[in-house]
C-alpha cells in the first residue's frame, strides 16, 4: 500500500502533462505544420511497397481475365507515380518519362482482352520500371517477369 501511495503522485503528473501537452495539429504555426506534413510526405521506398503489391496483383488479375480489376491496377500504378513526382522532387523527371510510356499499351490490351497481348504490355511496363531503377541508382532491384502469386482477397473470389 506503500508503495501505491508514493506511485500515484508520479503517476498523475505524467499523465496531467502528457494530456496537456500540445497537439501541434491545432497548436503550430503554419510555417511548423507545413514542415512537419513535408516531412511525413511518403517517399518512393513506401509508394514502392504498394507499386509491387499492384504489378503482382495486375499480373494475376489478367491472368484470370479479371480486367475490370486490371485496368483498376493500373490507374491505381498511374496515381502512385503521379504522387511520387509530388512527394520527390527529385525522382521527377524519371518518373515523369515512366509515366508517358510504361502503360501505354495496356489501353489496347485492355480492349482485346487477350492474354498474349497483355503479357507483351505488362513486358514493356517492367522493362521500364527496371529503367527507372537504374537511373535512380537501385538496379539491384529486379522485377520477375512473372510474379509467383497475387495477393489481393479479389483474386481469390470465384466470380468475375
Ligand atoms: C521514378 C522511378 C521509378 C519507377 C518508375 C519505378 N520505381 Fe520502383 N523504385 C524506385 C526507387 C528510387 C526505389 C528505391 C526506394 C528508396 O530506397 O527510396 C524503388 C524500389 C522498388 C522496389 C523495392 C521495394 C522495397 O523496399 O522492397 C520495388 C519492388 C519496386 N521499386 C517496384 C517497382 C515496380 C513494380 C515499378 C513499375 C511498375 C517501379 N518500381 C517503378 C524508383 C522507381
Amino acid at each position: 500500500m506503500k508503495k501505491h501511495s508514493l506511485l500515484l503522485p508520479i503517476i498523475l503528473l505524467f499523465l496531467n502533462q502528457s494530456v496537456s501537452a500540445s497537439d501541434w495539429r491545432q497548436a503550430a504555426k503554419s510555417n511548423d505544420k507545413i514542415n512537419n506534413l513535408v516531412q511525413v510526405m511518403p517517399g518512393a521506398s513506401t509508394l514502392m511497397l504498394q507499386m509491387e503489391e499492384r504489378y503482382r496483383n495486375l499480373y494475376w488479375s489478367a491472368k484470370q481475365k479479371k480486367w475490370e480489376f486490371a485496368e483498376y491496377q493500373i490507374e491505381e500504378m498511374q496515381d502512385l507515380i503521379q504522387t511520387l513526382m509530388i512527394t520527390r522532387p527529385k525522382r521527377k523527371k524519371t518518373a515523369l518519362k515512366f509515366f508517358q510510356t510504361a502503360f501505354k499499351h495496356f489501353p489496347v490490351a485492355l480492349k482485346k482482352q487477350n492474354w498474349s497481348y497483355f503479357e507483351n504490355s505488362f513486358e514493356y511496363m517492367r522493362k521500364q520500371c527496371m529503367t527507372c531503377h537504374v537511373e535512380n541508382d537501385h538496379a539491384f532491384i529486379v522485377l520477375p517477369k512473372q510474379p509467383r502469386i497475387g495477393n489481393s482477397l479479389v483474386l481469390e473470389s470465384q466470380t468475375q
